[in-house]
């Protein structure tokens, strides 16, 4: 079942296609970042809601990508995960040190430590929520990610979605669950979502 975009906010946690985690908002810098598993849509959402708002953009992957002047398939096949996880951290801080900033991240952001703090101070955390089957499904065809490049890549997504959901929740300060809702409704929830706490800061413009 599709929701009505106005059912997007449930301000209680655990109820309908969005929870709230009471008592998280507080000493945040005035940015919004999505995390979330691969293809769960957060570049896309991500730079959709910087432009109808008039805010910058900043995706992670796409920085490094851009510092480093090679694709994260070859940082990963060069320099290895733990190379390409220090330079996502950088890219995190970096992202974080400006204002008003959408932050899109890259899935595994949340499996270093490091970065917890980075994330909690960063800006107001939404999780795009989705089932592995969904995500199976957008990134099927995808050929750049290079850890889910497996024999059985459901299986994979299934790991990993387990590995990592608990850390996605614990980062989280509003979750959206994506998976009956079209791109258009999530597009609405994260840009609602991002208009209420640019107006809620005592520095928004
Ligand atoms: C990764 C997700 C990717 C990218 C890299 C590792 C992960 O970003 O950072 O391939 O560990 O889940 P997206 O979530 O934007 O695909």
């Amino acid at each position: 079942m599709v929701a009505p975009p106005s059912s997007i906010f449930v301000n209680q946690p655990n109820i309908g296609l969005c929870s709230y985690v009471v008592g998280k908002i507080e000493n945040k810098a005035n940015n919004l970042i999505l995390i979330g598993f691969m293809g769960t849509g957060k570049t896309t959402v991500g730079k959709r809601v910087a432009k109808s708002l008039k805010l910058s953009f900043v995706d992670t992957d796409a920085l490094i990508v851009a510092q480093e002047g090679k694709s994260i398939q070859s940082i990963f096949e060069d320099n290895g995960e733990a190379a390409f996880r220090a330079l996502e951290t950088g890219a995190l801080q970096q992202a974080c040190s400006g204002e008003h900033t959408i932050i899109s991240t890259g899935g595994g952001i949340v499996t270093q430590e490091t970065n917890l703090p980075l994330l909690a101070e960063g800006g107001h955390v939404i999780w795009l929520k989705s089932s592995a089957e969904v995500i199976y499904e957008r990134v099927r065809r995808n050929q750049e990610r290079p850890l889910i490049k497996t024999e059985n890549p459901l299986e994979t997504i299934r790991q990993l979605l387990a590995a990592r959901e608990e850390l996605y929740a614990k980062c989280a300060d509003l979750t959206i669950t994506t998976d009956d809702l079209s791109l258009e409704e999530t597009i609405y929830g994260v840009t609602e979502t991002a208009r209420f706490w640019k107006i809620n800061r005592p520095s928004g413009d």
